[in-house]
């Protein structure tokens, strides 16, 4: 896939199967990621990925935090089937690094950054995915569970497989709509 076309024929997926990207691929996945840019290169991202049984594990962290949000049985269990809607799931951390020159939101832009990166890398791959964040992004005891330090966050979650069917192509807005030429 040529590098415009997949810049402008992006689109998310969400309908997602088996297969998952392989081992290696993941590695071009995660060797994308690390390429992006990064102010004063403080490496500021960390990767967690779940397959197979870590699917399942994944759930239960956010069954446990949406209990403690003491969400109705319904919805405890819908978050506990979350994760299982892709055989892949990568959690992207931003890994803040303390520094007088770099500020918190430059680094929380380079692990954005890196979700976007890693999405394209998984495209260009033939797979497809979308990147999710929910109220358990946010949450205190999933934040926990991954070991965040107090000042990271979870800048997402990135859903990845084989498109259940056609990913249909979205009508997008010209660039220069929303730009003023100086
Ligand atoms: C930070 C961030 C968080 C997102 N969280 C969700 C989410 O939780 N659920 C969801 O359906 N889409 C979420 N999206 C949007 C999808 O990733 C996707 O961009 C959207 O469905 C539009 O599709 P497109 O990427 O093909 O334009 C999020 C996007 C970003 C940038």
């Amino acid at each position: 896939m040529q590098a415009l076309e997949l810049l402008l024929q992006r689109n998310s997926f969400n309908q997602l199967m088996e297969p998952a990207p392989s081992t290696e691929q993941l590695d071009i996945i995660l060797d994308a990621a690390v390429c992006v840019p990064d102010h004063g290169a403080l490496k500021p991202w960390r990767f967690i990925v779940f397959q197979d049984q870590a699917l399942c594990d994944l759930g239960e962290i956010f069954a446990e935090a949406a209990e403690l949000q003491k969400a109705a049985p319904d919805l405890v269990e819908k978050a506990k089937l979350m994760p299982l809607r892709a055989p892949l799931v990568i959690a992207i951390i931003a890994d803040i690094k303390e520094s007088t020159k770099i500020p918190r939101q430059e680094q929380l832009l380079t692990a954005g950054c890196c979700v976007h990166a890693m999405q394209m890398a998984a495209v260009a791959q033939g797979f497809d995915g979308i990147w999710r964040s929910g109220a358990l992004a946010y949450d205190a005891h999933v934040k926990q569970q991954f070991k965040l330090k107090a000042e990271d966050e979870i800048v997402g979650f990135l859903y990845l497989g084989t498109a259940k069917s056609a990913v249909p192509q979205k009508k997008r807005d010209k660039g220069s709509a929303f730009t003023q030429i100086w």
